[in-house]
């Protein structure tokens, strides 16, 4: 499960230096330039000696109803995404999260309480997330109540509804997770997020603990719904065949960076970022104690404490030339709505943009 630590500390040596974007109402959600550095504490002393730069620049946006998977190695950010995007983790270090045109870190503790019935989690352990006390009834309808979401006279109904629509029977109400299989204590935790009606939803690698035969079935039951009920899903995977299954768009991420983004088809058909040919090429290694197969890269991912200048990905990159070791690469849209940051692209044209600046496609803000 997700750590529920909360870094107050902010970063005030990062320079907030992007363009904010404007809202465009096709996205429900617009990330631009988003970071989130923890403190690292020494000893006895209580001022950071350090930062870990866990998310340190990403940018995309979501179209209504669409999914963007997010994939990379394990610990170059895609949790402290996600929780930095429901403001789950305290204050953003910078950048912007438009949430329907409106910024997350403005919206007070009132306002953010009503808004996260509208942003939602499913995290990949689905029995550590439910508590083990309350029967699957009330584990569902207990945040419905606090939120009111529908009047008291129609709750019962409401709920019958809801596990219906995840593939639950309404005497599966009074038995408790530990009664339940792996796949459907994650279709109770589906439910419980579908119950307060929301818009958006971080999937957090949420069928990578599950056995492969009930994977495709939670995969289907995420797609139902998000036809359904027209969701946007940001969907966080190690399994890069499941994600090319169920994205519209692919974020490939390094070290805190987006390095690739683009419409799946494209990421998948012609990756153009090293990193992202090397994670394609890599194959799953099974743990069977995990449960799960983590992507292995050759060479070790570089600790966000303490990243390599220029690109962060010239320590492990087959092609990395002088420049990679102390200029960082900008993003450039190669092809409509295919971004990559790396100076192998540099003497490329891209994509032609408007005289606003703005490029003709959809997706990364340029
Ligand atoms: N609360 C925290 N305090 C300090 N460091 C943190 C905290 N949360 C995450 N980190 C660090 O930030 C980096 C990114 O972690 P994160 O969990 O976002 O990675 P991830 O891509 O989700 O990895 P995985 O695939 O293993 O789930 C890691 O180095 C992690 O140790
Ligand atoms: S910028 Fe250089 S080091 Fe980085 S991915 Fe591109 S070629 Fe490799
Ligand atoms: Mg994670």
């Amino acid at each position: 499960m997700a750590r529920e630590n909360v870094n107050a500390e902010e970063n005030t040596n990062v320079k907030d230096g992007f363009t904010p974007v404007e809202y465009d109402p096709k996205y429900i959600l617009m990330v631009n330039n988003l970071k989130k550095h923890f403190a690292i504490k020494g000893g006895m002393i209580s001022k950071p000696v350090g930062w870990v730069k866990a998310v340190d620049g990403v940018t995309f946006n979501l179209k209504r109803g669409t999914t963007m998977g997010l994939v990379g190695e394990s610990g170059c950010g895609k949790t402290t995404t996600g929780r930095a995007i429901l403001r789950l983790s305290g204050k953003k270090t910078a950048g912007q999260v438009l949430f329907n045109g409106r910024e997350v870190y403005d919206l007070t503790a009132r306002e953010m309480r009503s808004m996260r019935t509208k942003m939602q989690i499913i995290f990949q352990d689905p029995f550590s997330s439910l508590s083990p006390r309350l029967p699957v009834g009330e584990i569902i309808g207990e945040a419905v109540r606090e939120h009111k979401i529908v009047p008291k006279e129609e709750f019962n109904d409401y709920i019958d509804r809801i596990m219906d629509n995840c593939g639950l029977q309404p005497f599966h109400k009074v038995r408790y997770p530990h009664e339940f299989s792996g796949g459907q204590r994650q279709r109770i935790c589906i439910a419980r997020a579908l119950a307060l009606n929301p818009e958006f939803v971080v999937c957090d690698e949420p069928v990578s603990a599950l056995d492969v035969s009930i994977q495709a079935q939670i995969i289907n039951l995420l797609e139902d719904l998000q036809e359904k009920f027209k969701l946007s899903y940001l969907f966080i995977s190690h399994d890069l065949s499941v994600v090319e299954h169920i994205s519209d768009a692919v974020g490939v991420m390094y070290l805190g960076n987006l390095v690739e983004y683009g419409e799946t088809k494209d990421i998948f058909s012609s990756p153009l970022h090293p990193y992202t040919k090397a994670l394609f090429s890599a194959i799953p290694v099974p743990d069977p104690n995990a449960r799960m197969n983590r992507i292995v890269l050759e060479g070790s991912i570089p600790s966000p404490a303490n990243p390599p200048s220029g690109c962060k990905f010239h320590t492990r990159c087959p092609y990395c030339m002088d420049k990679c070791k102390t200029e960082e690469p900008q993003q450039r849209e190669l092809e409509p709505g295919h971004y990559v940051v790396c100076h192998l692209y540099d003497g490329e044209s891209g994509v032609k943009h408007d005289a606003k600046g703005g490029a003709e496609t959809d997706g990364e803000n340029a």
